[in-house]
């Protein structure tokens, strides 16, 4: 299959080389907010992907193992052959100090959280930064002798090494994160690298991207036909829309009503994209074959395939029916495809292999689109405003490909959908309006598979449960229970009782990530 591969070559480009930091996708998005393009590659890489890449500088990420440990990642020798500028961040600079003849030690107390940093040197990734700032530390080893052709700049209370620079070569490292928001002035010094000391081009702008991808889609796919899986979430979104301002009515999109939406969402999709928007938007409601297939299921791995393989199947029906179609779009991100020496995208991909179309026949032969493949969500989201997507679509919180189903625990009937949608209607409704909505990451409604006795007047009601869930997290693989207000919680309870008759019981859910899932299945 052909894939839109976008060229460039000629853009200034900051590599970040994954040593599995959690903050690793944050470095490269910072990058990027200042315009300029970097990429992510794992730290074990193939040599040739990195000369490819032709990078102007490398920052190296933080990572959890520990240099101390032998057969722990390093810096491979082509980053020191391409005499670019270099910034070590955490482990990154861990390892920059141990490969250039450094000591680096594994300190009682793991550091965790904020400090205050001083400045004790002059130096051009420093400046216009005060001499004394909070920064945000997250690390169990530290640099204990400096390498000899290194000068400290600056060191903090429990870490005197917290950053250093070679004192002849642009290479650089800091032992704080400057990619996360606790760190005062961080973005001021990630500019000072890509900016005084990489030289590096504001080459990566939102605005141009529109139109150079237009470009680019209208030369990949000349006059044929795309089909594009409509999901209403972001990505397939903002796909759509881009499509359909490069190709027209050539765009096809098949939008599958499983009946498992949130309430009202299959209206809004195709109000929004068909009489909107006015893109060519086959709608298949298949609710009762959905229903169908998961009847007396109750195990949530099994749920969850037959959703998909359901999907599969109608997808496929409804393409068959479509004539002379030669292209595949997927709304497919940066994130799903970067390759990482962490776990995170691995699972990350996993999560993305639930909405992508796996089973379209052979003989169809079509070749994929994915033109959003190298954007992170936070472009994606910007591309998807200047194409005129409702605010509320594009920043809405995620939703599971096998949405509702995974949130009525056990069997999942006509009945229980109706109750969950209304609950979880109220609660979003009511973190929109007490303006909390973007507090919060993802939020949501569960239907519980027990009932539970409630008084309501003078007569006893045995009736269903629901569990209102809310996180905060950056990255969906770690996250905290949203510590909402009670009255704000007390008020959404309120509501689901007395609105929803079948409901008897509220409990909020006040587990984090881990032990417990987001999800309830
Ligand atoms: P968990 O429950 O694994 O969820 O903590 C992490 C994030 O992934 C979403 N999620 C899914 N998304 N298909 C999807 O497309 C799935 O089967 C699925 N399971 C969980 C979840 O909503 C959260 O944002």
């Amino acid at each position: 299959m052909g894939k839109l591969s976008v060229n460039k070559k000629h853009i200034d480009t900051i590599l970040v080389l994954d040593f599995g930091s959690q903050y690793t996708q944050l470095i490269a998005r910072r990058i990027r907010e200042s315009n300029v393009y970097s990429e992510i590659l794992p730290w074990d890489i193939d040599e040739k992907k990195i000369q490819d890449l032709n990078p102007k500088g490398v920052v190296l990420s933080g990572g959890p193992n520990s240099v101390t440990d032998s057969h722990t990642p390093r810096i491979p020798q082509c980053i020191f052959e391409l005499n670019i500028p270099i910034l070590g961040i955490c482990y990154g600079m861990q390892t920059l100090a141990e490969q250039m003849g450094g000591q680096v030690v594994s300190v009682d107390k793991k550091e965790f959280g904020h400090t205050s940093l001083d400045v004790e040197n002059d130096s051009v990734l420093f400046k216009d930064i005060n001499k004394t700032i909070n920064v945000w530390m997250s690390h169990g080893d530290q640099v204990q002798d400096l390498p000899d052709e290194f000068d400290l700049i600056a060191s903090t209370k429990t870490a005197p090494i917290a950053a250093m620079q070679h004192k002849n070569l642009p290479i650089y490292a800091i032992q704080f994160h400057p990619e996360v928001t606790h760190t005062q002035d961080g973005h001021v010094l990630l500019e000072n690298f890509i900016f005084e000391i990489c030289h590096a081009h504001t080459d990566w702008k939102m605005d141009d991207l529109i139109s150079s991808r237009i470009k680019e889609i209208k030369e990949q796919v000349q006059d044929n036909k795309v089909l594009l899986g409509l999901s209403g979430g972001v990505d397939s979104s903002v796909t759509a829309a881009l499509l359909h301002k490069a190709i027209g009515k050539k765009l096809v999109c098949v939008f599958v009503d499983n009946g498992l939406l949130r309430k009202g969402e299959a209206e809004q999709v195709m109000q929004t994209f068909k009489e909107n928007m006015q893109l060519n938007v086959v709608k298949s409601d298949s609710q009762e074959t959905f229903l169908r297939h998961l009847k007396e299921i109750e195990d949530p791995e099994q749920k969850r395939k037959i959703i998909g393989r359901t999907f599969i199947d109608v997808f496929d029906a409804e393409a068959m029916k479509l004539k002379d179609i030669r292209f595949l779009a997927q709304g497919t991100i940066y994130p799903d495809v970067i390759e990482s020496s962490g776990s995170e995208s691995k699972e990350a991909r996993v999560i993305k292999s639930h909405h992508n179309v796996g089973g379209l026949p052979e003989d169809m032969k079509l070749d994929l689109v994915e033109p959003l493949r190298d954007l992170f969500k936070d472009e994606v989201r910007k591309i998807g405003i200047e194409l005129g997507i409702p605010k509320e679509m594009i920043e809405r919180h995620p939703f599971p490909g096998p949405g509702l189903g995974v949130r009525i625990l056990g069997e999942v009937t006509k009945e229980k959908t109706k109750i969950l949608q209304n609950a979880d209607h109220i609660f979003i409704e009511e973190l929109i309006r007490a303006d909390l909505y973007n507090t919060v990451s993802q939020a949501f409604a569960v239907l519980l598979p027990v009932k539970s006795v409630g008084v309501v007047g003078d007569e006893r009601r045995y009736a269903e449960v629901i569990a209102l869930r809310a996180v905060e997290t950056v990255d969906f693989m770690t996250a905290r229970w949203a510590q909402l207000p009670y009255e704000f919680l007390e008020h959404v309870s309120n509501r689901i009782v007395n609105e929803i008759e079948a409901v008897s019981r509220v409990v909020y859910d006040i587990s984090s990530k881990p032990p417990a899932t987001i999800e309830w299945e």
